[in-house]
């Protein structure tokens, strides 16, 4: 397993160029399979997680050809066949396969994802969803089997919260459904708006994209298409952090600030100054800093609230703030993973079910650390950057899932980091 050695202290400076965000690439792979049409990908990021999802849908005799950015899938022969309980264990956004097939061939088997390390994350509102369909929703085996004998039909869900997953499920299935379906309590995420964006150039007709309420009519005529996925906002937020944890100052190329807002605002209150630049988005840390890191207290919200996908991140910079801050993780159960690991950093965090309070040290100190789970590793890297001496980070496959070249962006910063083949 490879490692990745960082000596903190240095003041990053530079421009990163923010990939095609992994959370919106992810469903569009799996919306892929809705029609019998190609589908060309013009930015997905090259991680891992996006791999393994190309990968599924090439079980199902998808033609998937990449060329650079750019994937081009033919699901013109595709075939319905089991997601085995591996592939699913390791990536929960499998579960986003299950409407596709179900929709387009009218029976889907795939196994229940299990637990993972930031929670248990069932998929239950997924199920409810299709059976409101009219679909029929068995668990067999450890396996979800999803049958709709006569299609699926439109009708009026209402999602028990504002699930991510759980809305994409329920636009995908309704594209295939007889009818008009409205969707309320749908989640508004950018990602959410990318694939229904996504899904209206293949040929869907839906309306509402962004807010509370999607209508979805059934009655399409599917196409070829081609869809260029948003920038990956966390991504973005993740080296908006670097910039501020080491009193540097990057430019965030491609990134969207209006997907942003809430991260901005926090920034700015630990005494970022954030500016749009020639190609982005450009964020500076205190110039005081080390020193001049101001504490925030952060609740984290579906959007536009403060992404629980950053809250990891912020962390690692009010571990090193003038105060203290409080942390209230309200979306997963268990999004904690990375506290111990930060502790053995030198980090002063008190932990209390949801809630975190970090106590703000004036410096942090080197050490081995492990990665958890994505979130958790970039936030050890940002600790690191600014930590004194050198750390090690194990297990930094976790950080390959969903950052691309993470290593060499932050090196082009000037950050003293590298990456060690094990
Ligand atoms: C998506 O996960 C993202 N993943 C997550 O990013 C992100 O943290 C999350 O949305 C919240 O924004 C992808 O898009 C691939 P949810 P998802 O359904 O869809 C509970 C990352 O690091 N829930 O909005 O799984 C669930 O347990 C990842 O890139 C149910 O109870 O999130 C959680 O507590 C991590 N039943 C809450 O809802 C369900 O059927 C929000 O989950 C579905 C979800």
């Amino acid at each position: 397993m490879d490692q990745l050695r960082i000596t903190g202290g240095r003041r990053l400076d530079g421009a990163v160029p923010i990939s095609g965000a992994k959370n919106a690439g992810l469903p569009q792979i799996a919306a892929s399979l809705l029609s019998p049409y190609p589908l060309e990908l013009t930015n997905l990021p090259k991680v891992s997680d996006v791999d393994n999802m190309l990968r599924i849908i090439g079980q199902y005799q998808a033609q998937v050809t990449r060329e650079g950015q750019a994937v081009r899938i033919d699901p013109s022969a595709v075939e319905p066949g089991d997601v085995d309980y591996e592939t699913v264990r390791k990536m929960r956004a499998s579960i986003l396969v299950l409407a596709p097939l179900l929709g387009r061939f009218g029976h889907a088997k795939v196994s229940l994802p299990g637990g993972c390390a930031i929670g248990a994350r069932p998929v239950d509102m997924h199920l409810r969803v299709l059976t409101a369909l009219g679909a029929n929703v068995m668990i067999e085996g450890g396996y979800i089997v999803a049958t709709a004998k006569g299609g699926l039909s439109g009708a009026r869900i209402v999602l028990p919260g504002p699930s991510v997953g759980a809305t994409e499920t329920a636009l995908m299935a309704a594209c295939c459904a007889s009818g008009e379906t409205e969707i309320l309590n749908a989640a508004r995420e950018p990602e959410v708006c990318d694939l229904a964006a996504c899904l209206i150039a293949m040929g869907a007709s839906i309306e509402g994209a962004g807010t509370h309420r999607l209508l979805v009519d059934g009655q399409r005529t599917w196409r070829p298409a081609s869809h260029h996925g948003i920038p990956d906002r966390v991504e973005a937020g993740t080296y908006a952090a670097a910039a501020v944890i080491t009193g540097g100052r990057i430019e965030l190329v491609n990134a969207r600030m209006e997907h942003l807002a809430s991260v901005f605002q926090a920034l700015e209150a630990m005494g970022a100054t954030i500016w749009p630049g020639d190609r982005g988005v450009v964020v500076s840390g205190p110039a005081t800093h080390p020193g001049g890191l101001r504490p925030t207290d952060i609740t984290t919200e579906p959007y536009p609230g403060f992404p629980t996908d950053l809250q990891a991140q912020f962390m690692a910079m009010a571990a090193l703030a003038d105060g203290a801050s409080l942390f209230r993780e309200t979306i997963f159960e268990n999004r904690f993973m990375h506290v111990p690991e930060l502790t053995r950093l030198g980090a002063d965090i008190a932990l209390n079910g949801s809630v975190a309070m970090v106590r703000g040290r004036s410096r942090l100190k080197g050490a081995p650390v492990m990665a958890t789970d994505l979130r958790a590793s970039v936030c050890l890297v940002l600790a690191a950057l600014a930590a004194e001496g050198e750390t090690i980070i194990n297990r930094v496959y976790h950080l390959d899932r969903g950052y691309e070249q993470l290593d060499r962006k932050l090196a082009q910063c000037g950050a003293d980091i590298e990456r060690i083949s094990q």
